[in-house]
């Protein structure tokens, strides 16, 4: 494990390292990001308080035909991954918004980025751990939270990433048979009223019915269409759950 106090991005530390020929099972963690990067090339703030770490793992056998998917799966193992680790660190019950975005009390507390380098992927997760609210850029406050707020005792980071760890080689690694279920089981979207996003543009909207074996996300729009998602995003509509 390489422990740093500041990089401008783990992942991007990761693939140069990954070009180099760094084997798999290498891992990056650093405590601050000065460049973090995030899904659909956005950024991702990453003060200090929070976990940034990739993880530099093989493409699973039965995804290298279909090189789209693979990105798109393992975000959704690792997002089980990392509820896993919530619960069984801090004891907190988290959701996850589809695709990845794992959730507490209905903000984003922690975001996946998985990027193929050559025959390897590296997946790179953010985790607001004990980030002061202040420090959250303004435009994110309402809708991000950390697992701890000031004042409260927050057990050692390193317990959290050793967890994480383990819990990542047990899911991506496809040994794990029950993920999907849990995976399914934790979505914050299904049973609600959605928007569809794409290219930050809403698209469309409908119910967010289920999630297949794929993970891609059935809506069900107001002419009773079934559009099937695998890309993008979607956000609840403020009416909510139906
Ligand atoms: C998202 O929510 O859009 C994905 C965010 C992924 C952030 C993590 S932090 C560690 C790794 N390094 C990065 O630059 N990005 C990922």
């Amino acid at each position: 494990m390489i422990e740093l106090e500041s990089t401008d991005s783990t992942n991007r530390y990761l693939i140069d390292m990954a070009k180099e020929g760094a084997p798999c099972g290498t891992t990056v963690w650093a405590h601050r990001q000065t460049g973090g990067r995030g899904r659909l090339g956005r950024s991702f703030s990453s003060p200090t308080g929070g976990i940034y770490i990739s993880f530099l793992l093989p493409l699973p056998n039965n995804l290298l035909d279909n090189l789209l998917d693979v990105g798109f799966s393992l975000t959704a193992m690792a997002g089980v991954a990392v509820k896993r680790t919530i619960w069984q660190v801090c004891g907190k019950d988290s959701g996850i918004k589809w695709v990845n975005d794992v959730m507490l009390d209905g903000k984003k507390v922690s975001g996946i980025l998985a990027q193929v380098v050559m025959d390897k992927v590296v997946i790179g997760i953010g985790i607001n751990y004990n980030t002061p609210e202040e420090d959250f850029p303004p435009k994110v406050r309402h809708i991000a939270t950390s697992i701890y707020s000031k004042g409260q005792e927050a057990p050692p980071m390193a317990e959290f990433v050793k967890k994480l760890t383990e819990n990542i080689y047990t899911v991506c690694s496809g040994s794990d048979k029950n993920w999907l279920k849990e995976y399914k089981d934790s979505s914050t979207i299904v049973g609600n009223k959605v928007q569809i996003i794409q290219a930050g543009k809403i698209v469309g909207e409908g119910l967010a019915t289920s999630i297949d074996d794929r993970c891609f996300l059935h809506v069900i729009d107001d002419d009773g269409n079934e559009i099937v998602l695998s890309t993008g995003e979607v956000s609840i509509r403020q009416e909510g759950r139906v």
